[in-house]
């Protein structure tokens, strides 16, 4: 008889071990590559591509571990494909930590609070040690000096150890400032921001070496979903 319920169950429970470490927000549990739909209608081709990048990623990985960003307006199903790789590469029994970036930064600003038991260091390192960690909504929290530092502090800690980072993001990979100059300085002050100017431009650059970029466009899936919820 082939040897194989042991080695199967070792490896089920490895994976179950690998997504139960993950911190997958409730929310985000039932996310999977296999139930991404890319054909809703207002679906676009980008979409498609960023599922098979997605899936690529999964496959290569660990052979080529260079990150993927994922950069769209909101409800394209960023999350929805970072905690989808999460997903997977547990099931190959590879670790993942997902975090949401507002969330860290503010589990980290708390850990400062000398009531609190828990020490800045506490929370980094599962976040520098993660083999594969998926930052999620990087550049949301409105940028300050600290913001800058902690951010290149956790990206630079990570490149230097040769980590593989999944970041998802709504700002646009460009320069600082670098959107839409002609408007009036009015209208500038509201105008949308850019990657560089929510991160600095180091830590912009640092991502292109650290990630893949995906640019994900069209169609709001939850869109289809609440429209189809009238019906
Ligand atoms: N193409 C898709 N197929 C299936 N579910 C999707 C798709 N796009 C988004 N969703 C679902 O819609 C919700 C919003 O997607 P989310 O990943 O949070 O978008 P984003 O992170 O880009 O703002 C989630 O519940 C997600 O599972
Ligand atoms: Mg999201």
């Amino acid at each position: 008889m082939p040897q194989v319920t042991r080695c199967d169950c070792r490896k089920a429970e490895m994976a179950e071990r690998c997504w139960a470490n993950a911190r997958i927000p409730r929310r985000y549990e039932h996310c999977s590559l296999a139930d991404f739909d890319i054909h809703f209608p207002g679906a676009d081709s980008s979409l498609a591509k960023a599922r098979l990048a997605a899936g690529r990623f999964v496959e290569e990985y660990p052979v080529e571990s260079t990150g993927l960003m994922l950069i769209g307006p909101v409800g394209v199903g960023k999350t929805h494909l970072a905690v989808g790789i999460l997903r997977e590469l547990a099931e190959k029994g590879i670790p993942g930590l997902f975090y949401d970036y507002r969330e860290l930064l503010k589990e980290i600003q708390n850990s400062y609070n000398p009531s609190v038991q828990t020490t800045e260091l506490a929370i980094l390192r599962p976040v520098f040690e993660a083999e594969v960690l998926a930052l999620d909504e990087l550049g949301a929290v409105k940028p300050t000096e600290w913001v800058w530092d902690t951010v290149s502090h956790i990206l630079n800690t990570r490149y230097n150890n040769k980590r593989t980072t999944i970041i998802t993001t709504n700002f646009r990979d460009l320069p600082p400032g670098s959107l839409e100059p002609e408007l009036t300085a009015a209208r500038r002050a509201a105008r949308d921001e850019t990657l560089g100017d929510r991160i600095g431009e180091r830590m912009r650059s640092r991502l292109s070496e650290m990630c893949r970029k995906v640019e994900m466009t069209g169609g709001d899936f939850r869109q289809k979903v609440q429209s189809a919820d009238f019906r």
